[in-house]
């Protein structure tokens, strides 16, 4: 029930306050992600198959390291600075300089419960509207939504790899240049696997910086590029992107909820802004966890071989699933990092019509009831309700065991399809029984 409802006196016996909901957040659903895997649970429950290739969590463990270190600040138990640990957020800056040659100092990094509530502080924070290409994470609009802010969706293309371009985001933002605009940008890309070149990232942080808008580089799954080659965008736009990162992806640690933000010194009036929101909200992050990010930042032998090992089991699995759906006849990019792919079976429309199928979301509905596979619609991603699109998320293996398979002594041919029957057998059944139940391309 949702709304301003006054129980009229009739009703019987009084059973609690009325329901008064702020209108911002009437009617709002779950989010897409946790909901359909609930729907999986349920169909497990009842005996059923199910392929949970619906959330997008790592399926790697948390590195020895880092839980032995968490082991070890298990008594931490004070309140910690509300900006963060101070020796994790210079950890994050070291971080940044390393990888990115970015000179960032502690006092640039904010550390939260979660890179999704950092979103939501900067959200509530920053005045102006969000700027989203599409698709993009489920969240972001959402977030806009409570807080009142305008969403515009910026327009993709599926053959430039769903990716936006300069132009793109010029022609938009010519109507009305230095309008105050948050633009996220988040590459590697939930949910289609997407990364920009430098020479792209180059091009847009111009047009960003002509228009004065404000970035936000999600760069959650920057670590999980096939290639090890991630670039972020602040090295061409430094006075004006924020960096959102944290553990949930790379780190496979989604339930210990930490993520970062580090700005330019430009932005520290954000920061500030950010912090004292937060002050009152969730005054700091769990004081544990933050001592064991702290190991988790500083990198070393321990931590480059398991970002090794897990970077070429997502990417063999990325090929797999990647030929299986071209070779279906499905219009798909192969994925560069991640462990996201974003098919479109526009290519069986009329044969999925004729199943009674014309939306993306019935395209899964009947997908789950009828295989088990559970993915997720491309409406949940800002795509069109008819559009076909659909994102699948490779992650329902036993990621222990497929990282301890993938030796350093091994070559990368030898992460094969047999490989990933032996170690990624529910993705490569999932995968079969996918391209089983679709039909053949329309004549
Ligand atoms: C693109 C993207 N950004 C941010 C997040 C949020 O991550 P966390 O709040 O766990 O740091 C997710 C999680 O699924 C994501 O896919």
């Amino acid at each position: 029930m949702t709304g301003s409802m006054p129980r009229s006196k009739k009703e019987g016996p009084y059973d609690g306050p009325d329901v008064h909901l702020n209108l911002n957040v009437r009617g709002l659903p779950p989010s897409a992600t946790l909901a359909i895997n609930e729907r999986s649970d349920e169909l497990l429950a009842e005996g059923r198959n199910v392929y949970k290739l619906g959330l997008g969590q790592s399926p790697f463990p948390v590195p020895e390291p880092v839980v032995e270190s968490l082991r070890a600040h298990a008594h931490e138990k004070d309140y910690l600075p509300v900006r963060g640990l101070p020796a994790l957020r210079d950890a994050v800056a070291a971080y940044h300089d390393r990888r990115e040659g970015l000179r960032r100092g502690g006092d640039d990094v904010l550390i939260g419960p979660g890179s999704k509530e950092l979103m939501f502080l900067l959200q509530l924070a920053y005045y102006g509207d969000l700027l989203v290409p599409t698709p993009s994470w489920v969240s972001y609009a959402p977030q806009a939504h409570i807080i009142g802010r305008h969403v515009r969706w910026l327009k993709t293309r599926a053959d430039h790899g769903w990716l936006l371009t300069p132009d793109e985001l010029d022609a938009f933002c010519s109507d009305d240049s230095g309008r105050p605009r948050l633009l996220i940008l988040n590459y590697p890309s939930n949910p289609h696997g997407g990364t920009f070149t430098r020479g792209e990232l180059a091009a847009l942080a111009a047009v960003c910086r002509r228009h004065k808008v404000l970035v936000l580089s999600d760069e959650i799954y920057g670590e999980l590029h096939f290639k090890g080659q991630h670039v972020s965008i602040a090295r061409e736009y430094p006075e004006g992107t924020i960096i959102s990162s944290g553990l949930s992806k790379w780190c496979g640690a989604g339930g210990w909820r930490v993520g970062t933000f580090t700005f330019p010194s430009s932005l520290r009036w954000l920061l500030s802004a950010m912090a004292a929101v937060a002050s009152e909200t969730y005054t700091s992050t769990s004081a544990p966890i933050q001592y064991a990010a702290v190991r988790a930042f500083e990198g070393g032998t321990a931590i480059e071989d398991y970002l090794w090992r897990s970077r070429r089991v997502l990417g063999a699995l990325a090929r797999h699933v990647f030929e299986k759906l071209d070779q279906a006849g499905v219009h798909v990019e192969r994925p560069r990092g991640g462990f996201y792919i974003f098919p479109d079976f526009s290519p069986m429309r009329a044969a999925l019509a004729e199943r009674g199928i014309e939306t993306s979301k019935a395209l899964c509905d009947r997908l789950l009831d009828e295989t088990g596979v559970a993915i997720l619609p491309g409406s949940h991603f800002g795509r069109p309700p008819e559009e076909l699109t659909a994102r699948l998320a490779f992650v329902n293996f036993d990621g222990a065991t497929a990282l301890s398979a993938a030796q350093h002594s091994m070559r990368q041919k030898d992460i094969d399809d047999a490989f990933l029957q032996r170690y990624c057998p529910g993705t490569v059944a999932a995968l079969d029984a996918l391209v089983a139940w679709l039909p053949a391309p329309d004549a």
